[in-house]
């Protein structure tokens, strides 16, 4: 992959989430391009797995399990990965979690955890890779967003603020960093199929009509736009259709959005 613009090979990816669906997925699509892997989650175990997987094909991969909520563990990462591995040249920055249920009803630590891993998270680990990418001058950072930065979240506000929060970090940074060499790349996926929804108590059988997408297909489209430095990618042509009504008619968009909602909310969880 050519992912600066330059040659690199085999070159270092680190991707955050990676013990289940998009973060899964997007670790054996870039160990087949010849990627090395760092495979960075809690579950240790379901990181050997991944890890026994992509070796047992050729790959190379290494399993660096970890909290993301940990900032000390973040700070420590690039250079296990780098002794390891060697020096990182990619972030993906995909873990996180939501929290369905109603604003007032899901209690203020569980809000606080869904900021701390979607967003406080993002911001460490960031900070964390890119004094070496920007010494080196070349590297890319990748941010797993979600539509719901650009779109209403009734009864996954909080989830839809973290989101917000890294779409606007990931585009501010992409003017810092990318006359540097560092690339950014934003993806915002619709909806996905995953461990996300039940981690998250989210009553998918209401949304059964929302257009998805299965695990490897969302990290096909993250795979996309790594190869082509995509500064900003909306992974779902019909909620970026839906955006676009959202800027152009916002009243009509309001209209249509609160029946859709009001209608979701009748069919049973
Ligand atoms: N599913 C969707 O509909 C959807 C739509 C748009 C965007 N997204 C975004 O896509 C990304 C991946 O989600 P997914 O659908 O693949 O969900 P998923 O299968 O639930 O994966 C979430 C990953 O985040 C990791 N994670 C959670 N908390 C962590 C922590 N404290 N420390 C380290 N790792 C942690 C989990 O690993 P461990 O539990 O092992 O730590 C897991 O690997 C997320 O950022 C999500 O917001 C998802």
């Amino acid at each position: 992959m050519n992912h600066t613009g330059q040659d690199i090979d085999p070159h270092v990816v680190a991707i955050t989430g990676a013990s289940s669906g998009i973060g899964w997925e997007l670790a054996r699509k870039l160990a087949a391009d010849g990627a090395h892997v760092a495979l960075i989650a809690r579950r240790a175990e379901r990181l050997s797995q991944l890890e026994a997987q992509i070796t047992a094909t050729g790959g190379v991969a290494r399993a660096f399990p970890c909290d993301l909520t940990d900032t000390a563990a973040i700070e420590s990462l690039p250079d296990r990965i780098g002794e390891a591995l060697g020096a990182p040249h990619v972030l993906v920055n995909n873990a996180g979690r939501g929290a369905h249920g109603a604003f007032e009803a899901v209690d203020l630590a569980t809000h606080h955890q869904v900021l701390t891993i979607n967003l406080d998270s993002v911001i460490a680990c960031t900070h964390a890779f890119v004094p070496q990418m920007l010494a080196r001058g070349k590297g890319q950072i990748v941010f797993v967003s979600s539509v719901l930065a650009r779109l209403p979240a009734p009864e996954h506000a909080v989830y839809a603020a973290s989101k917000w929060g890294v779409s606007g970090f990931a585009e501010s940074l992409s003017y810092e960093l990318g006359p540097r060499g560092v690339e950014v790349v934003l993806v915002e996926p619709g909806l996905v199929r995953s461990e996300f929804a039940a981690q998250a108590s989210t009553p998918l059988a209401r949304y059964r009509r929302v257009p998805s997408k299965s695990s490897a297909q969302a990290a096909d489209e993250v795979h996309w736009a790594m190869r082509r430095n995509a500064r900003h990618h909306i992974a779902d042509r019909v909620v970026a259709s839906l955006i676009g009504v959202k800027r152009h008619w916002p009243r009509f968009f309001r209209m249509i959005f609160a029946v859709a909602y009001r209608r979701v909310k009748r069919q049973q969880p």
